[in-house]
């Protein structure tokens, strides 16, 4: 079962050569998580392996992030996106992910596959009063129709900073080695 856990505001930073990296079934239940991953959650393997990658979900990230997530994998792209993730003693820390579909060699779908990095700030500036705009509107919102009208406001920023769409947008927003 998913923990309750109060979230405070302890930032933990990647440093910029550290990758988090996981592996989940089809259903987003996590089969492998790498040594970097346990420790900046706070979880052993144990507590990790066969649970929904939901675990380190943060209440701060908006619904509508995740329905694009979910809609991307499952018309067989990759994703990119910023997350806050919790961690197990309630600090969270930040990532830029790229998540995949994870086939075997017959082309079957066996579940999917994330790296993740150290975020620059600048992107995170950019990024965490939109997902702050998201919120609100979610909470505005019914339960049903949140992540769809959070969606259309993340397309709207898409379109007006003039970005062919949300992956040139986030790629542009990305710099490696977190600078
Ligand atoms: C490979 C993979 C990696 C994921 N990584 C994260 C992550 O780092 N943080 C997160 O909150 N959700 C992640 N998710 C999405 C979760 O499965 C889930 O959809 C999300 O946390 C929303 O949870 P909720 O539906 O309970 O609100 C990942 C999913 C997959 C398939």
């Amino acid at each position: 079962m998913k923990p309750t856990i109060t979230p405070n505001n302890h930032e933990k930073k990647l440093a910029d050569d550290d990758f988090i990296v996981s592996k989940t079934d089809t259903s987003g239940r996590i089969t492998y998580a790498n040594r970097i991953f346990m420790e900046i959650a706070g979880y052993p393997e144990h507590e990790l392996l066969g649970v929904q990658h939901n675990i380190i979900r943060h209440p701060e990230m908006p619904r509508g992030v995740f329905r694009f997530m979910w809609n991307t994998l499952k018309a067989g792209d990759e994703f990119f996106g910023f997350a806050k993730n919790l961690c197990a003693d309630g600090g969270f820390y930040w990532v830029f992910a790229n998540i995949t579909p994870d086939y075997d060699k017959n082309d079957k779908l066996q579940g999917y596959y994330s790296v993740r990095r150290n975020p620059p700030r600048s992107a995170l500036e950019v990024l965490i009063p939109v997902y702050q705009e998201m919120l609100a509107i979610e909470k505005s919102s019914s339960v049903k129709d949140a992540p769809d009208k959070s969606l259309e406001y993340l397309f709207d920023v898409v379109k007006q900073t003039g970005a062919k769409n949300y992956n040139s947008l986030v790629l542009s927003l990305y710099k490696p080695n977190g600078v």
